[in-house]
């Protein structure tokens, strides 16, 4: 039993894979996801220049997940392209991420990435941390950024969203039809959360008076919801990796059946290391053995209804 899989026409060894921003910035730390069951190596967002990110605390492990105002520190998309390269003898897909301010940066990072080593192209619309606000909530915006970069080469290019409520849904999966998107990566952290000591009166991270983005346990009913809602409105035509909240394979399980392609883990690699993909992959792999299928295939979106 196996649990490869296809994210627009790229074949993926297994069901999981590191989700874009945790330990995956430095050359080191990609070779060590090369080096991983990972089944792709998804690389951190990256910007037009370098940044620094944030003010420390940043970041902060919670029980049921994490919460992060990062400020997207990278080192600049140019070294992510030198990266492909150097990252390719290891024959495992290469996924890029770039986010942008506007239209033109996203043109110059795609356009850069069609040239490079990268099998995969992830347009991040969602980071919820950096001023301004987040992209993909403004349509006309996000209208703009897709025909700045859809017509840049023939790599296939995905978006990573943030959830959206339902009234939104129909308006979304009409601009990834229109615009040939390939695949979307749903969800990013949720975006303006506040956890707040109550001892020391504190918020626990320091950006932005303390708001962030949550992950982790927290979010993946809202996940699930989105990646359901997305795969019965893009019937299958938009290969889905679905992300928030996996720690397991039953979790790996349940996204399956909502309708996911494949999964990228954050918080749990943050926490646990690279041993997580493997192990969740293995767990999946029982659960399926344990139901009687023989492929993800079979189980892909046959979500049962009461
Ligand atoms: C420390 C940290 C940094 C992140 N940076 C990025 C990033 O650069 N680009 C991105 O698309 N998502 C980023 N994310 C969001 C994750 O990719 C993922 O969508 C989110 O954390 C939900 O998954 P999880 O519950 O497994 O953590 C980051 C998450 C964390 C925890």
């Amino acid at each position: 039993m196996d649990t490869r899989t296809k994210i627009a026409g790229v074949e993926l060894d297994s069901y999981v894979l590191n989700a874009s921003g945790v330990r995956d910035t430095t050359l080191e730390e990609l070779e060590a996801i090369a080096k991983s069951d990972s089944s792709a190596i998804v690389m951190k967002s990256c910007t037009i220049e370098p940044r620094k990110g944030n003010p420390e605390p940043r970041y902060m492990r919670l029980q049921l997940g994490s919460i992060q105002s990062m400020g997207l520190p990278n080192l600049g998309y140019k070294e992510y392209v030198i990266f492909s390269s150097q990252l390719k003898k290891y024959n495992k897909p290469i996924i890029a991420s770039v986010a942008g301010s506007c239209a033109d940066d996203y043109r110059e990072m795609v356009s850069a990435f069609q040239d490079s080593d990268v099998d995969l192209i992830e347009v991040n619309l969602s980071c919820p941390n950096l001023e301004g606000k987040t992209l993909a909530y403004d349509f006309e915006q996000t209208g703009e950024i897709l025909r700045a970069i859809s017509d840049l080469g023939d790599k296939p290019y995905g978006l990573k969203l943030p959830p959206y409520p339902d009234v939104y849904h129909i308006q979304v999966a009409e601009l990834i039809e229109k615009h040939g998107v390939s695949f979307i990566t749903l969800i990013n952290s949720i975006g303006s959360s506040l956890i707040i000591d109550s001892e020391t009166e504190k918020p626990v991270i320091k950006p932005r008076g303390g708001f962030g983005g949550l992950c982790g346990d927290y979010i993946k009913p809202i996940a699930l919801g989105n990646v359901r809602a997305f795969y019965e409105l893009l019937k299958n035509e938009v290969s889905i990796f679905g992300v928030g909240g996996i720690k397991s394979g039953t979790d790996a399980f349940e996204f399956l059946l909502a309708g996911a392609d494949a999964i990228q883990v954050a918080t749990t690699f943050e926490k646990q290391g690279p041993s997580c993909f493997g192990r969740i992959n293995k767990e999946l792999i029982e659960i399926l053995e344990r139901k009687g299928y023989n492929s993800t295939q079979k189980v892909k979106g046959n979500l049962k209804y009461l």
